[in-house]
């Protein structure tokens, strides 16, 4: 029985600013990861184009997204931190899963029947498409976690689908071109090119929400600049976001039991926590029995104290793009030397002649 070799790999779309929601959900998480892993972290540009085609700031878009994950402290010398556009063999990859997938599974995607809206005819190919893309962004580097939200687990879901029915059409074609390993999935046992990732889902805050409305996400597309913590925001914007976030009139709880019923709260006291990284628990031992404005105005110190160095540096980073554009490329030609061994072991595999 073999094992895959462990690592990492996530995917950020250039759309919209990064706000608190996104460090916290995600970026953090990335760079925690470094520590006993081998990461590579995507500027998923190819797959922006599926919510709107053309973009006048792209460039700008994917800077700042990289510019984010160095100033967050990924390291990418000694990980990989490109943009999917840079590594053509995510696409070749992807047409293979779109032949894999069966439509059946498609249809059942929430996150498209969501984007496509009622008007489905009119959404793009590409949106259809998108996680059979996702699948290949991660499974060209043969990639076995994957640091995602909550909303994405259905698409790692479909993931392993695609490995798993590439892995046993294709069987006796990975063994007979030399490639793949036994693993077991279940109980069955399994000749595998392709791993079967996990996703990595908890950990501290995973799902940060509208400080206007406790009920719903942090999101880059709420019209509220208020709704939202931008990485970019300066320390008096992120006073005034927190000064203004909405709360019930009653004191904070002891127990985390007391947030129940109250989303604003529970929120406030998630973000401080994972700010802090703490339990809810524990800031609940500090402030339970304090009103909000007591409350408030330590989230504002610890919240400029976490975010003002990440939004110092991502602002010196902005402001030289050349540098960033280096680090890019410099990614994205190791990316490409790993993406490129897998597709040449995928054309001998399917038979293709090289
Ligand atoms: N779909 C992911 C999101 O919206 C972004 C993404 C694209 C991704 N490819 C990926 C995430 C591969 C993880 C792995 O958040």
């Amino acid at each position: 029985m073999g094992e895959f070799k462990p690592l990492v790999f996530s995917g950020v779309q250039p759309t919209g600013n990064l706000h608190l929601g996104n460090y916290l959900g995600a970026i953090r998480k990335f760079v925690a990861l470094q520590e006993n892993n081998d990461c590579i972290y995507c500027v998923v540009d190819l797959h922006a184009l599926t919510a709107q085609l053309v973009h006048e700031d792209m460039a700008s878009q994917i800077r700042s997204i990289t510019a984010a994950f160095l100033a967050s402290g990924i390291d990418p010398k000694s990980h990989i931190v490109f943009n999917q556009s840079a590594v053509p063999q995510h696409a070749e990859l992807a047409w293979i899963f779109n032949c894999v997938a069966r439509i059946g599974w498609m249809n059942r995607m929430t996150q498209f029947k969501d984007k496509a809206g009622k008007d489905r005819e009119q959404a793009s190919l590409g949106l259809y498409a998108y996680p059979s893309l996702m699948a290949a962004d991660i499974l060209v580097y043969r990639a076995t976690h994957v640091p995602v939200g909550e909303d994405q687990k259905q698409h790692l879901e479909l993931t392993r689908d695609i490995a798993m029915k590439f892995n046993l059409d294709f069987m006796e074609h990975i063994r007979r071109a030399g490639q793949g390993i036994d693993i077991t999935v279940g109980d069955e046992p399994v000749h595998a090119y392709f791993p079967m990732v996990e996703p990595l889902i908890d950990g501290p805050a995973p799902r940060v929400m509208s400080l206007k409305d406790g009920t719903k996400k942090m999101s880059k597309s709420d019209p509220s600049d208020l709704s939202r913590v931008n990485l970019m925001d300066d320390a008096e914007t992120i006073s005034k976001k927190i000064r203004k976030a909405k709360t019930d009139p009653d004191a904070l709880p002891s127990e985390t039991e007391g947030l129940k019923g109250r989303p604003e709260a529970d929120n406030l006291v998630g973000i401080f926590a994972a700010l802090a990284d703490k339990s809810k628990e524990d800031v609940l031992k500090d402030f339970g029995g304090q009103q909000f404005s007591v409350f408030k105005p330590a989230l504002v110190e610890l919240a400029v104290e976490v975010l003002s160095p990440i939004s110092a540096e991502m602002r010196k980073l902005m402001a030289d793009p050349a540098h960033i554009d280096s680090i890019l490329r410099d990614g994205g030609e190791r990316a490409r030397a790993r993406a490129e061994k897998t597709m040449n072991e995928v054309r001998d595999i399917i038979g293709f002649v090289k």
